[in-house]
């Protein structure tokens, strides 16, 4: 059940890219219709969706290795599978339209390779079953294919609303952030006008942090493809459309102004320290990451790789004083490393369930933990992490939870649709904040710490007053969509 939920936030996005790919990008181009047929292009793909979940460098089933060019055309135990300039002499195309019981996948195992796939495999060894010219033979493919894969642009319409996973109020408060489908999108915090879109690689952004330099930090990525993390420059200037600033923070340099980390997975969170001089992000590959920027941006330093989680790492807070990292997983627990010692210092278990999301007290005393047992809690991250105290209130999974700049006060967020305010001490629970229709997987606080706004699955933003709970602004952060519910003119 509760994977359920993470899934609607993460692997599903899966299904949502193919879906924005297949209507916003049309059918992918084939082609075997026009032109020579490229092997990283149009066979690897093949290969990667059909073949390798056997013949990867671990399984070598019939102990043939697809994983790279020289492997794959070396071929396993019967030996070269490849004639090339005669598909129906090369096992590697035979394999795959064969009609009698030895098939590839094996029968038992999986669906026959769609036939237009078949083909293009079979015009390529017709071709003479070349590489592309600038590959290495050894080169990863899948790495290679990744490398090489280029970001679609953003949707100029969005037909379905991009899930908010993150947004961040810019440093002078104004303005929010929120993380689109291939880009970020910059909103009028009062008016809910679009006031900028910059274009990213990263298909999602799950987390995002203003540093005190005012650059922005985003984690991000293409669930089961890639993950990165990016610094942008969101006062570079860009092109206007239509009173719209359009950025490209996928290859201008004065916008992509630092380019942190590239993993096989999402990066599904990033935190830093209060002074900005450590920042940590973590994700899918159960690692957090944890850079040294006391030289600035420019020169951040990867200080360690902490792999301190048994599952992915959903949430990361760093001490003001930059000596612990506390982390949230998959695992469910909550954990804290000291990063001078470099060791695991504290477990804390009593969630007993999925943990989303960590924050600390500046002063290191506190941390504060959600998750999938609905619950807040506070505990020691010195000594043995015992639990201070815990709040229930929402009635489903708690997502997020961020710490108030000025204020001794935490903001929630929930799969039950509301934002909720708390006394960071007593966790005397505020307001419920309302207005919101679906998952709440995004809230962050204004840097003045006056609003909080909060963002989910169905596009939705809203912005409230943190003194009175009134709601500042309502909109949907997907430029141009119209709802569905909405009545037709
Ligand atoms: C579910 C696992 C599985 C998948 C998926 C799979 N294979 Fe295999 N493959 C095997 C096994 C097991 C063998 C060894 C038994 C055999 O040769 O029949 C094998 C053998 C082969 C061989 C013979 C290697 C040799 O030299 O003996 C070739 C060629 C091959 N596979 C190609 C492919 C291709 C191409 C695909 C994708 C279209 C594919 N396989 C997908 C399991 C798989």
């Amino acid at each position: 059940m509760h994977r359920r939920r993470y899934c609607a936030c993460v692997l599903c996005a899966v299904a949502a890219a193919v879906a924005y790919f297949l209507l916003f990008t049309g059918m992918p181009v084939a082609s075997a219709a026009d032109g020579p047929v490229s092997f990283i292009r149009d066979v690897a793909p093949v290969f990667q969706e059909n073949c390798l979940a056997c013949h990867d460098g671990k399984k070598k089933a019939g102990k043939y290795d697809m994983t790279t060019f020289e492997r794959l055309t070396a071929g396993g135990a019967n030996g070269e599978p490849l004639v090339p300039g005669k598909p129906e002499e090369s096992e590697l195309h035979g394999l795959m339209v064969s009609t009698e019981q030895r098939r590839m996948p094996p029968r038992d195992k999986g669906e026959a390779v769609p036939k237009d796939k078949a083909t293009v495999v079979a015009r390529w060894i017709k071709e003479g079953a070349k590489l592309d010219a600038g590959i290495d033979p050894k080169a990863d493919l899948v790495k290679e294919r990744r490398v090489r894969w280029q970001p679609p642009a953003p949707p100029e319409q969005y037909r379905f609303p991009a899930v908010v996973n993150a947004l961040a109020f810019t440093p002078g408060g104004k303005h929010l952030v929120v993380g689109g489908h291939h880009e970020l999108t910059v909103w009028d915090a009062a008016t809910g006008k679009l006031a900028k879109r910059i274009r990213t690689r990263a298909e999602r952004a799950y987390g995002m942090f203003f540093l005190p330099d005012g650059k922005l930090v985003v984690a991000g990525g293409r669930p089961g493809q890639e993950g990165d993390v990016r610094a942008y420059d969101l006062t570079a200037r860009g092109k206007t459309e239509n009173g719209v600033e359009l950025l490209d923070g996928v290859t201008d340099p004065k916008v992509l102004v630092k380019h942190l980390l590239d993993v096989e997975d999402s990066v599904l969170c990033v935190a830093a320290s209060a002074d900005g001089k450590l920042l940590a992000a973590g994700g899918c590959d159960r690692a957090v990451r944890v850079w040294d920027l006391s030289g600035g941006l420019d020169q951040a330093k990867l200080d360690q790789t902490v792999e301190n989680h048994a599952d992915w790492v959903l949430g990361v807070a760093l001490s003001a004083d930059g000596k612990f990292l506390v982390t949230a997983g998959r695992d469910k627990t909550a954990k804290v490393w000291d990063l001078k010692a470099r060791e695991s210092v504290v477990t804390f278990p009593e969630h007993q369930a999925i943990v989303y999301a960590v924050a600390v007290k500046p002063d290191g005393s506190t941390g504060f933990s959600v998750g999938a047992d609905k619950q807040l809690r506070t505990w020691k991250p010195g000594g043995e992490g015992k639990q201070v105290k815990n709040a229930g209130g929402h009635a489903d999974d708690v997502f997020k939870v961020v710490a108030n700049p000025k204020k001794p006060l935490l903001a929630t967020s929930s799969a039950d649709k509301s934002v909720r305010l708390w006394d960071s001490e007593s966790l005397a629970a505020g307001k419920a904040l309302a207005g919101l229709t679906d998952y709440a997987y995004a809230v962050a606080f204004s840097p003045d710490g006056e609003l909080v706004a909060g963002g989910g699955y169905d596009g939705n933003v809203v912005v409230w007053k943190v003194a009175d709970g009134a709601v500042v602004k309502a909109f949907n952060a997907s430029p141009g969509y119209v709802s569905k519910a909405e009545p037709k003119k």
